[in-house]
């Protein structure tokens, strides 16, 4: 089913704001409602043909380009720069604003866009780019419970959403699902040079791998059991799975996630 969008003005589009707006475009986005500000216009030949602006600055956008919202995907050490052309801007009042940066707090958004008619903080991951998404979402207390369903929708036309009741909990959804797509890939990797390692080639090794993990997550995502059961469903007693997960991956994995959950968590907080 094809969505219907809000107009958009994205001001950054590297690797998290492309995956978004990929992910809208292919659901049915209209290039034309779409503008992208990024000084180094560096995404405008894939962009241009799909009928989106790129512009290096506000100046440069059409006059009757009126974004519903601006989204914010720039890093957090860019925003200062990134947001001060856009305090004042005529272009942009009225609009609601979606950061994805993480660590920026709603009142650090509020100094940032003191003219926003609602400031949401969403924290998306990579798989938004096939719709197969994880977003979290913290909206400012104020905000309009219609600016709320605009955005929900908006991010779950590229899968699953969660609105926060606490703000701090979207540190905690940055390194769990945000960072998550990084420790699935990181999975994919070690089992592919763990298969090297004993005996196979490479290009096969990767193949097992990454079909492997691909496929999981589409059996997990199909399944209604948990996690467990379909660790159990595959480690049947005394079985080559079961001697595999016994050798210390089942206590060292987990140990592991949430060491590096920790980190990411304590990271999170210092980018505020
Ligand atoms: N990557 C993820 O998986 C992920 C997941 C969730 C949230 N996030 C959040 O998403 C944000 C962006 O991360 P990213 O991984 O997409 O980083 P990135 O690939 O470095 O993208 C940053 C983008 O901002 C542009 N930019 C830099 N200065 C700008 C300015 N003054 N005005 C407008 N655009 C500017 C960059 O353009 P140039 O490259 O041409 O300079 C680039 O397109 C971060 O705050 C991060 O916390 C990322």
């Amino acid at each position: 089913m094809t969505a219907t969008y809000p107009s958009l003005l994205l001001v950054g589009c590297g690797k998290m704001g492309g995956a978004l707006l990929r992910g809208w475009l292919a659901k049915g986005l209209n290039g034309r409602q779409v503008a992208v500000l990024q000084p180094s216009r560096s995404v405008a030949d894939e962009l241009t043909p799909h009928g989106v602006a790129v512009v290096a600055s506000l100046a440069e956008l059409s006059a009757d380009f009126v974004p519903q919202f601006v989204v914010v995907a720039v890093r957090p050490n860019q925003l200062a720069e990134a947001c001060a052309p856009l305090k004042d801007a005529k272009a942009v009042q009225g609009a609601g604003v979606i950061s994805i940066v993480a660590g920026i707090s709603v009142v650090r958004l509020q100094e940032l866009f003191p003219q926003a008619s609602a400031i949401v903080r969403a924290m998306p991951n990579l798989p938004v780019e096939v719709q197969r998404g994880m977003t979290s979402l913290f909206a400012a207390p104020d905000t309009k419970v219609e600016a709320k369903g605009e955005v929900e929708a908006l991010f779950a036309s590229l899968g699953k959403t969660l609105w926060l009741g606490k703000e701090e909990q979207i540190l905690l959804t940055t390194a769990l699902a945000g960072s998550g797509p990084a420790y699935v890939f990181l999975l994919a990797q070690a089992m592919a040079e763990a298969g090297q390692t004993l005996g196979l080639s490479a290009t096969d090794s990767a193949l097992l791998a990454r079909a492997t993990v691909s496929g999981s997550g589409l059996l997990l995502d199909k399944r209604t059991e948990d996690a467990a059961t379909l660790v159990a469903e595959v480690a049947v007693a005394g079985g080559v799975t079961e001697a595999a997960l016994q050798s210390g991956l089942q206590q060292d994995l987990p140990r592991g996630l949430r060491t590096a959950l920790e980190a990411g968590l304590a990271r999170a907080k210092a980018l505020g």
